[in-house]
Parts: C-alpha cells; structure tokens; sequence
C-alpha cells in the first residue's frame, strides 16, 4: 500500500550517495508525487534520474527529474544533501569549514525561489549547518529541520533491541544533543511498552559506545554511509507530508531549553505538516543534563567561528 496522500514535491540537493538513496527510498515508498534531483555536477544528477526513471516501469506513479534551482518553487520540501563526507578518520565538525561554505550559495539559491518550503538538512555537521540554514534563508525556525539524532537513536534502538531480543520498534530509547561525538544517551528513558530497560554497566558502555562510533565503523569498511540516514530523512519527510505529529529526534533550535539557547540539538519533537510543531519538555537532570549541555557548549563554540 502506498502512503502517499496528496500531490507533493520533495527537491533533494546534492546526489552523492546520501542524497540518492534518499531519493530511491522516498520513490520505493512512493511517498511523494514529484521528486527533483539537483547537484552542482549536473551530469551525476541526470545520471541518478535517469537510473532511477528507467525503474518507474517496476514501481509506481513518481514523477522524477534533475531539475535545477528554479524547481524549488513548488517544493514543499528541500533535503540538502550536498558537501563533502567524513573521511576515514575525521570527525562531524572537521567537516564545517568546507561544507559551511557551499551552504551560503545553495540557501540563497533556495530562498530566491521558495518562501514556504520546509529545509531538511542532512549535510554534516547537520546541527551547526542547520544553524546556517536557519540565520541564511530567514525562514521561522519550524520550517528549518536537521536530520539530528533520529539516525543516532534508530542504532541504538537497534543495538538494544539485539541486546534484548526484542524488535528494535518495541524499544523506545533516544540519543540526543550533537550528531556527533558528544551525543547523549537517555539511558533513564529507554523501556519497552513503559516498562524500563534493565542493563549491566558494561552493555551500557558497549551499546553506546557501538552507537556513538557507528559512522567511524561503517566509513572504515565502505566509506560513507547511506542507507540507514536515507530511511531517517524518508521517515521525517513522511510525518511532514502526512501532517502524522510523530515525535522523532530531529535537529530544532532550542531556546531556554534544560539550560541552552539559541543552538540546533537533536532532541524529541513533534513533527507535522507545519515542520516541528514543539519541542517535547524533556526535564534532564545529573549526567544527562551536564552531558547535553557539553554538548551545546561545543556546537555554539564551533558556530561563534563561523561568519554569520
Ligand atoms: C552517520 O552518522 C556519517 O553522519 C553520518 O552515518
């Protein structure tokens, strides 16, 4: 059954590996009418669309092209994509200077057509670039979403879920703060069907650890990483489109927020048709509270370098 509801143009920027299998996930799922692919090398975007058209006859009604900027007029939504991608052994925020730079260029080219759309960003260092976003297209906050810690959480649902042996659905448990090294995990929320998650202190390190380090793993032994991120943009596209209120662990901008202001966090949000509707009231405390807040003391330090 497809779970595609009205007429809808999702705008992806940027076709590497990240952006493309998003693209192939939401025609999968059809979740959207129309999908447009734009990449500065406009050669890779044709080359995606035209791979992904020629599988139309096996899938459904999902009308596709590379497109180019003036596309983002009807764009309900824009998922950029676009920048370089971690390298074996570089972090998240080695990546700010070169990726920080192109976003300049491709919000003004977003803005010159699009005042309505919501902006989804993948690109790392997604918390700081959706900062970006936010000071360089001058849209209200809830149209201006980072992919955050939904990614960092599904593994770790997953990786309690094996612990446990049960469904990684069943579990509910969140990473939140910095897609990145100073995540943190909300061990005291984690349970299943309310009921909470007992674990020794050595899972704890080793779950977490697995899912801190996921990224550094998997670029290690292919490179990049695509699928899994690419099912976390299709699954907060969705809960936009369907107007469904899901509360997933996106990048929003907080303020006066467990102690922090004016800095883009993954932390859990409802999402609907208007973008996030509402950041959930987490009331951390203790390590939690003292980890988030490291965690936004070092986001806001990487921002205060960058000429906003
Ligand atoms: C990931 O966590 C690299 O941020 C990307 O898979």
């Amino acid at each position: 059954m497809t779970t595609q509801l009205r007429s809808s143009r999702v705008v992806i920027i940027g076709t590497g590996a990240v952006g493309a299998t998003t693209a192939y996930t939401l025609l999968l799922r059809e979740r959207v009418s129309e999908l447009v692919l734009i990449d500065a090398n406009k050669e890779r975007a044709l080359g995606e669309a035209l791979d992904m058209n020629h599988g139309m006859p096996f899938t459904g009604g999902v009308k596709l092209w590379a497109g180019d900027y003036s596309d983002c007029k009807d764009a309900d939504i824009i998922i950029i994509a676009a920048g370089a991608s971690q390298a074996p052994g570089e972090t998240r925020i080695d990546l700010l200077k070169r990726n920080a730079s192109i976003f300049d260029s491709i919000i003004k080219n977003i803005v010159k057509y699009n005042d309505h759309g919501i902006i989804l960003v993948a690109t790392n260092p997604v918390d700081i670039l959706s900062y970006v976003s936010l000071k360089k297209s001058g849209f209200p906050s809830n149209r201006v979403i980072g992919s955050g810690t939904l990614l960092d959480s599904a593994r770790f649902r997953y990786l309690i879920g094996q612990n446990k042996k049960i469904n990684p659905r069943s579990i509910h448990a969140h990473i939140i703060g910095e897609h990145g090294d100073t995540e943190v995990p909300l061990w005291s929320l984690a349970n299943v069907a309310g009921i909470d998650l007992e674990f020794t202190e050595e899972d704890r390190t080793n779950i977490f650890n697995s899912t801190k380090n996921a990224a550094y793993e998997i670029i290690n032994a292919k490179g990049a990483t695509f699928y899994a991120i690419a099912l976390a943009l299709d699954r907060i596209v969705t809960s936009i489109l369907q107007d469904e209120g899901s509360v997933l662990n996106v990048s929003t901008l907080l303020n006066d927020y467990n102690g922090v202001s004016d800095v883009y966090l993954g932390v859990p949000s409802i999402v609907d048709r208007n973008g996030v509707r509402e950041v959930l009231d987490l009331k951390l405390d203790g390590e939690e509270l003292e980890k988030f807040q490291h965690s936004a003391n070092k986001l806001k330090e990487e921002i205060e370098k960058l000429e906003l």
